[in-house]
């Protein structure tokens, strides 16, 4: 079907004048890109009319499907009224109510109030500095180190990405970093000789995602939590990915209920609409910048689009549609349905593990999972199973040799048995070479 696009003028124009993120522009100039022109709900379609289940969510944002009428409602009605004002000296009524609600998502914590920023970088950006600056005004200027894991993955401002356990992504710049201890997992962490200069450590909740979906031990989360309180160090969760819903609650840190002292989100917080982040603290560390002009204790940081009116609309709609919806009851089955689906890969010979957390999978293949032997990394398996899911309706990344399957939230049942069929198909097609 042809929708009227002109599909080789716009890849002539993309190759001349784009710069994509994480992409060898080499290779992705020898090819004919995929243009993405419109989507409903759990559906993107190109510039040719074929259509695709979005199997990673536009890379993990989208909550409730594309173009909600509900969101696209409210963020259309605040930029008539309220396009953007400056958050430096001025406020307005959503970013007002937003954290309200926020905050409300959180009962029996101690979170209290909200820093608005724009992606999931600079919610962990914020967070760094914040944490930073906290220990300086409460007299332990000792505290200048951060704690995170192997394989972790926060961002690419030059804070978050101090924190990477990525090395291909940040080796590169590691002279330039924050002071960062990196942890393989939490026993390592509770035999560090130095936790009094730490000033914080921070961790993707439950299961990492850039690290390839790979889950936390159960309880792991708990256990943090009494290290860092013991050592009176701060707790940084970072729930850019997992937040609103993806792992089957609100917030990852629910399910093994406990709070930490600051909270990062992005991604999923308008719905997957527009670009909005927020940094959720405690009480205790807001009161500590609390002082005279004299006393130099502001917590000098923003950005021009902070709390930007229509994203913050697009989050309220985002937040209003979870009760609307009953989105977080109705994914329980589906979540149930995707474990039953994936279980179905596991007779493919290639298929080593299947990781799942809620609604969030990733499915590893290598080229003999008895001998843990992967595929030559050269080859580009991942890559190709999913360029090759395509031509069978589904639209995913890879994380290396890890197939990423995590939809809408409001994906149907049918709609995830066909991504799983996708991908089933793919596999085959590809490691059966
Ligand atoms: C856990 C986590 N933190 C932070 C980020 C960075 O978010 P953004 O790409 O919006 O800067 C990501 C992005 O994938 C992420 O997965």
């Amino acid at each position: 079907m042809n929708l009227g696009w002109d599909t080789e003028h716009l890849s002539a124009v993309d190759r001349h004048h784009l710069w994509h993120p994480f992409t060898q522009q080499l290779a992705w100039c020898e090819e004919e890109p995929l243009i993405i022109v419109s989507a409903t709900g759990a559906t993107l379609t190109d510039s040719r009319g074929r259509s695709y289940i979005d199997g990673n969510s536009s890379i993990w944002t989208n909550i409730h499907g594309h173009s909600h009428p509900r969101i696209v409602d409210a963020v259309s009605r605040q930029i008539t009224t309220l396009d953007h004002t400056s958050f430096l000296g001025t406020t307005h009524p959503k970013a007002i109510e937003l954290a309200e609600r926020l905050v409300g998502l959180l009962p029996g914590t101690s979170i209290t109030r909200v820093f608005f920023s724009d992606n999931g970088s600079t919610a962990v950006e914020v967070a760094l500095k914040m944490s930073l600056q906290y220990w300086q005004l409460r007299g332990n200027p000792e505290r200048t180190r951060f704690a995170s894991f192997s394989g972790a993955y926060h961002g690419d401002t030059a804070g978050a990405a101090s924190l990477g356990g990525i090395g291909i992504f940040f080796d590169r710049f590691s002279g330039m970093h924050f002071p960062v201890e990196r942890f393989s997992d939490m026993a390592e962490l509770a035999s560090f000789g130095h936790p009094e200069q730490l000033a914080a450590v921070i961790i993707e909740p439950l299961i990492q995602g850039s690290a390839g979906m790979r889950l936390w031990p159960d309880g792991m989360l708990r256990r943090l939590r009494d290290f860092c309180d013991r050592m009176g160090i701060l707790l940084i969760l970072d729930e850019v990915m997992t937040g609103f819903g993806r792992t089957g609650t609100m917030f990852a840190c629910q399910r093994e209920e406990i709070a930490p002292d600051i909270l990062c989100l992005a991604k999923g917080l308008t719905g997957g609409i527009l670009p909005l982040a927020a940094t959720l603290v405690t009480e205790e560390i807001y009161n500590a910048f609390l002082g005279t002009h004299e006393e130099q204790k502001t917590f000098y940081y923003g950005h021009s689009y902070t709390a930007n009116p229509p994203a913050c609309a697009a989050a309220l709609a985002n937040l209003d549609l979870f009760t609307e919806e009953k989105s977080l009851e109705n994914l329980q089955p589906k979540i149930k349905h995707l474990t039953t689906c994936l279980e179905s890969l596991r007779s493919l010979r290639w298929v080593a593990e299947i990781r799942q957390c809620g609604f969030i999978a990733g499915i590893e293949v290598m080229r003999d999972p008895v001998t843990r032997t992967p595929f030559a990394w050269q080859q580009l398996t991942g890559a190709r199973i999913c360029k090759a899911a395509r031509k069978h309706g589904l639209l995913t990344r890879p994380i290396l040799d890890t197939l990423v399957l995590m939809p809408p939230l409001c994906t149907t049942q049918e709609q995830i048995k066909q991504s799983v069929a996708a991908l089933r198909s793919a596999i085959r097609e590809i490691c059966e070479d």
